[in-house]
């Protein structure tokens, strides 16, 4: 029986480059999961796009002197361009200003609203005397009143991950003129979280196999839960589904984002030849749904989105939340705004897309913050993925290709420690499985590499280098156990490596596709392919600029 099995991904601001935090964060690992599932048989629907409104957009946009618009042209096609060359296979990453996207939060908007789940209200919002104009979200800068870190924005804290009002903020500021805010009355749309608490923490306290840090802060986070507001004074993003508020209101870019997990499924489905096809992930309550984002989105995944799913009814609420912490750099926490970190499209631009997939898999800070570095990326590559694994293949490949006419050997009678090897290779697609399947993925690399360290271990024992001059026969039989090994491994590591796993693939005479998550029998005399080494050594100067 297979899995319908939604993979919703984090959607990036298109407001700048992202960097490899992001990417060990929120768009490598779904993608991992998600070539998975494919190959298990399972029904996988990934989905992600551009997050284009808001005020990381329009402030963009105000700093350079242009519209919205042209930010989001800059960095929409940017991303389209490295998840293509870096392999992140989404079936639909669209983006938050599509027609599709605007009707279905503006109908998702007027559902809570008829079920009596956001209401109007007025509140004192900041204001800049000086630009004469509102300061919704990052237009404001100041301490965070939680843990006193003093660059908070206006939205969350970037030190505790709080969400936060501007007028939360000590000692405030306005990003636009510098002035010190001051309040006015506006009116807005709030949603009624105190009212869907009791529901949302009965739910939360369901869950408890999510990772400790992201159920601890959700459940932290409901204890004092005030109603938010859910529109902004702002002329970029969204409309309102009605004009009750007047001119110069929006939707709240959280609230509008989010509703882009359903949105892009429903968009998804309309261009295949069945447009409710959509339900089958939303609608059945067997569906599964895994939302991968970064610690910070955790506020707005754990709580708000089910709260509004609550709010809503009848759409499925999100089984698995496998948030990451942050991937630091010198014990900084990567940013693009602030120039820790390189973005994505520099590494995409120079390195293999396995290397860097291979080292960011093997760093994912799944549990921690975790401590990363260009030459941190460079130990990775060249003492464990081309030392291990390049090396295993390309050795067992060059020995077979040079001893044996271009073709896998024909084995004769084997040894238990052949066949252990043989053997080694189910065991290893049994014990990636189940890292994957509980979104332990970076354990699931390291299983898979410990497998490759042990036909590199069982050469060095049996030495078919000197057996195929002394006894051709035995040498074959070691090259064509290692082979069967070989072929089973590029299959377990093919979530995380699937470019090379193509080209190792055709080494092998078998073709690039690998087809399904099972060990294949190579036969003795297959026709191998072009034999050459798959991944390259990064010199020092790879990464200089
Ligand atoms: N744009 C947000 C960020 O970069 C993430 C939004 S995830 C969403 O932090 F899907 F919920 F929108
Ligand atoms: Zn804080």
């Amino acid at each position: 029986m297979s899995r319908r099995i939604l993979v919703a991904v984090a959607w990036p601001y298109a407001s700048g480059s992202r960097h490899l935090g992001h990417f060990a964060g929120a768009y490598l690992p779904p993608d991992i999961f998600a070539r998975y599932h494919r190959l298990v048989g399972n029904d996988v629907l990934m989905v992600s796009g551009s997050d284009a409104n808001g005020t990381p957009i329009t402030v963009r946009a105000d700093e350079e002197g242009v519209t919205p618009q042209e930010i989001v042209d800059r960095y929409h096609p940017e991303f389209l361009e490295y998840w293509d060359k870096l392999g992140i296979s989404f079936d639909l990453f669209t983006s938050t200003m599509t027609e599709n996207h605007h009707r279905v939060t503006q109908d998702f908007f007027s559902t809570l609203l008829n079920n009596g789940y956001i209401e109007k209200g007025s509140s004192n919002q900041f204001f800049d005397p000086e630009a004469e104009r509102f300061l919704p979200d990052r237009y404001v800068e100041g301490t965070c009143p939680h843990c006193g870190y003093e660059d908070a924005r206006g939205d969350q804290c970037d030190n505790c991950g709080r969400t936060l009002d501007p007028t939360d903020l000590i000692k405030p500021r306005s990003k636009i003129s510098g002035a010190t805010p001051v309040e006015r009355e506006t009116e807005h749309y709030f949603l009624d979280l105190p009212a869907l608490a009791p529901q949302l923490r009965e739910w939360l306290e369901t869950k408890t196999d999510w990772r400790k840090h992201v159920r601890n802060f959700a459940i932290g986070m409901t204890e004092d839960m005030p109603k938010r507001s859910i529109t902004r004074d702002l002329e970029w993003g969204v409309d309102l589904p009605n004009d009750e508020l007047g001119p110069g209101k929006k939707i709240y870019v959280w609230f509008d984002a989010v509703i882009g997990y359903l949105s892009a499924s429903i968009e998804w489905a309309s261009n295949t030849d069945d447009p409710d096809a959509w339900e089958k992930w939303w609608k059945d309550p067997e569906a599964e749904s895994y939302y991968f984002v970064g610690k910070d989105n955790v506020p707005f995944h754990a709580v708000i989105w089910p709260a509004m799913l609550i709010g809503h009814g009848g759409l499925n609420l999100p089984s698995e939340l496998p948030a990451n912490q942050y991937l630091t750099f010198k014990g900084e926490k990567a940013s693009a705004s602030r120039g820790v970190g390189r973005s994505i499209a520099w590494y995409a631009d120079r390195i293999q897309p396995d290397a860097i997939r291979y080292a960011i898999g093997s760093v994912l800070p799944e549990q921690n913050d975790t401590d990363f570095s260009d030459a941190e990326l460079m130990r990775r590559v060249n003492e464990e993925l081309v030392a291990t694994w390049g090396n295993l293949v390309n050795r067992v490949l060059s020995m077979s290709d040079r001893n044996f006419d271009g073709r896998v050997p024909e084995p004769g009678a084997l040894t238990a420690e052949d066949q252990a090897i043989v053997d080694l290779g189910q065991k290893t697609l049994d014990a990636v499985a189940k890292r994957i399947e509980a979104t332990e993925l970076k354990a699931g690399l390291r299983a898979g590499m410990e497998a490759a360290g042990e036909v590199n271990a069982y050469l060095n024992a049996t030495e078919p280098w000197k057996a195929v001059k002394q006894d051709p026969e035995r040498g074959g039989t070691i090259l064509w156990a290692a082979i069967q090994a070989i072929a089973a491994i590029r299959v377990a590591l093919y979530p995380y490596l699937p470019f090379s796993a193509a080209e190792i693939g055709q080494m092998l005479g078998v073709g690039p596709a690998v087809e399904s998550w099972a060990a294949p029998h190579i036969e003795g005399g297959t026709q191998l392919g072009d034999v050459r080494p798959v991944f390259t050594k990064l010199e020092d100067d790879s990464l200089a600029d």
